[in-house]
């Protein structure tokens, strides 16, 4: 009896106990398919067993093995067996009734099963990983039903190494890390105007002499003549690659090698110049940019060295896809080359790009006569589109749309979202990138499947890849800095599906993320701690509240203007700030678990009146504008008599792009509707600048690619006066005004009048 009673005590306080707990809340990275959190949670001990049921089911079994012990401390036993989990256990099995590539992880506080259909075990795996905390004794994976399986079947990140070359050592963290976040295929781009970096047997100049640049500009190459008198240079050999090569296939990675044709291989030229229109002298390009010596596309030796090339390429990459390029092929050498004119009459052809059509056509009959597919770049559409080509649209949307709607596979690489090598941040605050603009949220925003496309057309999109160009990309460290986190952003739009993707909560599963990147020494950048954010009020108090996004990092920060450092104040909690005619500044770095330092990160808190409404009461809507067709060195500068004038409904510069280069000034009324505060974007190539109530307010003068700037302004309700001046000096234009109170928008064009 005394026997009993303690037993049902102890029944109580164990349902006590699990009535008070509530579910921890999970952070994974790609946001599963379905995630159902528990209480409580499954504490292994020096007992418990990891049971496998197959081979492949034994890999995983093993893999989470090595990873207990390398980075929590535990060591547990590895065993075969059939029968189900029971108390201490965890059971890792293979299960083909579930989608490709999916699985299911239950989580209790008696055991653990995890059951994957192929690759799917190992995506598990990576979920589970994700889910383990705590040291030794101390670690817990809390309790969850997860069911999980990927959007897209093709999930792609591209690497670079052409331009600058990367060790073996730094290419396998980068597969290590793509495999943690659910990507399977690994585009490695291996041969360059800049360097070729594989070993061909059978051409031993292209590792004499391709592999190597005699030096590198210095800056960027659209602004500079200044070169660093360093060579650079490396190449992967064929043992390194078939090493490579399986060491991706372990992690369920497909690599797609890509060898550049019939653009972009001035270095192959330099090694045997008898390949290119004029016969040389070539040497390995020393700049960035498109380059006018391509492959001749005249002569039958050209199609056999990279038949020669291919043959050797696909003996080691065992994928079914093999990138041929096919981009940015300037036609000028063809243009004026006997033998390529002499192949465009033979054939018929209509010109140049019908040129290029054939050459990529030759080459993707004979990689289809070996069982391969090609993939190119989407300038494979001009001329004309191979039969079998599969289509990696980069100039945007566009080449991958006119690709599905002609019934070709697709592969979504837009450089609007996934171009990597585009500024994340403040270019002030950021290394030297080759240009754009792309952060963290811009990339996330990208939804791959096009509203223009029918459902039977967007079945032709495969899959998704960010490209990492490396031009100002020249060493591991910067690599993994712009990667990452915009590639977690990635892995989220190719594996979860439409209706998981909330950016808001990525934000909130990023920082865990990130102090695990952290712990494993993967230098990511370092974001903006959330809440810092320009602002202005009309009150002369503002508290600022800021959150790092990396777990366990810590602010430091200052509000005198002075520059923060480890000695400044150490952000604790929500900083008052008492608001002045001047602007204050928080300037603040954020410094991580592993002591890494971000940039100094600002935004500037001012306390302005709202500006009185005009007395004007303007009736026609629309604004005025006077045009020039000519460019001021400054958009202040625009005045003088006009050579044309009229009113528009918006600010609209279409009217004017024929002309090379040309001012606009125009003047108006903005109608506001309410007392409140107004942020006004002003995105402009060249520059533009905005007086309101004939104050200058934003200022984005001078030449200049696409830049945004922004102004908060509190206004009355009422009209108030605006005057826009903007001018292009040619090349890309762009002027766009955006207005809008926080949280909503006000149409410009409704509210303008004149
Ligand atoms: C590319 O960015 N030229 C494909
Ligand atoms: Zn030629």
């Amino acid at each position: 009896m005394k026997k009993f009673l303690v037993s049902s005590l102890g029944l109580l306080l164990s349902f006590a106990a699990v009535a008070q707990q509530t579910p921890t809340t999970v952070s994974i990275i790609p946001q599963p398919t379905s995630v159902q959190t528990l209480p409580g949670s499954f504490k292994p001990s020096k007992q418990t067993l990891i049971l496998y049921g197959d081979a492949e089911a034994r890999k995983v079994a093993d893999l989470l093995n090595t990873y207990l012990k390398n980075n929590h401390g535990i060591n547990l036993t590895v065993h075969q067996s059939k029968a189900m989990a029971v108390k201490n256990q965890i059971m890792v099995i293979q299960d083909k009734n579930l989608p490709p590539e999916g699985y299911t992880l239950l989580v209790n506080d008696q055991m653990i099963q995890l059951r994957g259909n192929g690759a799917g075990l190992f995506y598990g795996l990576q979920t589970l990983q994700q889910l383990i905390s705590g040291e030794g004794p101390n670690v817990a994976v809390p309790s969850v039903k997860i069911s999980d399986e990927p959007r897209f079947a093709y999930r792609g990140l591209m690497l670079d190494a052409g331009r600058h070359f990367f060790p073996v050592s730094y290419i396998k963290q980068f597969i290590d890390v793509m495999a943690q976040y659910k990507f399977n295929r690994f585009q490695w781009h291996l041969t360059e105007d800049q360097g070729w970096r594989i070993e061909i047997q059978q051409y031993p100049r292209l590792q004499e002499i391709s592999s190597t640049r005699k030096e590198t500009v210095v800056g960027h190459a659209a602004r500079s003549k200044t070169f660093d008198g360093k060579p650079h240079g490396g190449y992967y050999t064929q043992e390194q690659v078939r090493e490579i090569v399986k060491y991706a296939a372990d992690r369920y990675i497909t690599i797609i090698p890509e060898i550049e044709m019939p653009g972009h291989s001035e270095a192959a030229l330099a090694a045997y110049p008898n390949l290119g229109c004029t016969g040389g002298p070539y040497e390995v390009f020393t700049s960035w940019g498109v380059n006018n010596e391509v492959y001749c596309a005249g002569n039958d030796s050209v199609y056999t060295f990279l038949e020669n090339v291919l043959t050797e390429v696909m003996d080691l990459f065992p994928s079914k896809y093999i990138h041929i390029g096919g981009d940015e092929c300037p036609k000028e050498r063809w243009k004026s080359c006997p033998k390529c004119q002499a192949r465009i009459k033979a054939l018929g052809l209509k010109d140049e790009h019908a040129l290029q059509s054939y050459f990529i056509q030759r080459m993707e009959k004979f990689l289809n006569s070996k069982g391969r597919q090609i993939i190119g770049w989407d300038e494979i559409l001009e001329g004309g589109l191979a039969p079998n080509a599969t289509v990696m649209s980069w100039r945007g949307e566009a080449g991958g749309i006119a690709a599905a709607k002609q019934q070709h596979d697709v592969i979504m690489t837009p450089n609007t979202y996934l171009y990597l090598d585009y500024y994340q941040g403040n270019p002030s605050t950021e290394p030297l990138t080759i240009g754009g603009f792309l952060p963290l949220q811009s990339v996330y925003n990208y939804e791959p499947l096009p509203h223009s496309l029918t459902p039977a057309e967007q079945k032709y999109i495969k899959g998704v890849q960010a490209n990492l160009w490396t031009e100002y990309i020249a060493t591991p460290e910067a690599a993994d800095y712009m990667l990452w986190p915009r590639a977690l952003a990635v892995s989220e739009i190719t594996w979860s599906g439409e209706d998981k993707k909330n950016y808001a909560s990525f934000l909130e599963r990023m920082p865990a993320q990130l102090a695990r990147m952290d712990k494993a020494g993967i230098p990511f950048r370092i974001p903006e701690p959330a809440g810092l954010e320009n602002n202005v009020t009309t009150d002369s108090r503002t508290t600022v509240t800021l959150k790092p996004l990396v777990e366990g990092a810590t602010i430091y920060y200052t509000t005198d203007g002075s520059e923060p450092t480890l000695n400044s104040t150490r952000y604790t909690g929500p900083v008052a700030l008492h608001l002045r005619r001047e602007p204050v500044i928080i300037k603040c770095i954020v410094v991580t678990a592993s002591g890494r330092k971000s940039s100094v990160y600002s935004a500037s808190y001012l306390r302005r009146d709202y500006k009185a409404a005009s007395n004007a009461t303007p009736t026609n809507k629309g604004a005025t504008f006077s045009a020039y067709f000519r460019a001021f060195k400054q958009a202040k500068q625009i005045s003088g008599t006009a050579d044309s004038s009229g009113v528009q409904s918006s600010f609209d510069i279409r009217p004017f792009l024929s002309k090379d280069a040309f001012s606009l000034a125009y003047e108006g009324y903005l109608k506001v509707d309410s007392d409140a505060i107004y942020e006004f974007n002003l995105k402009c190539d060249d520059g533009a600048v905005l007086y309101v109530d004939d104050e200058l307010e934003l200022d984005n003068d001078g030449e200049h690619a696409p830049l945004d700037k922004t102004a908060i302004l509190p206004l009355r309700k009422g009209f108030h006066k605006v005057k826009l001046l903007y001018f292009n000096a040619g090349g890309g234009a762009e002027l766009n005004l955006g207005v809008r109170t926080k949280g909503s928008a006000v149409n410009l064009r409704n509210s303008l009048f004149h």
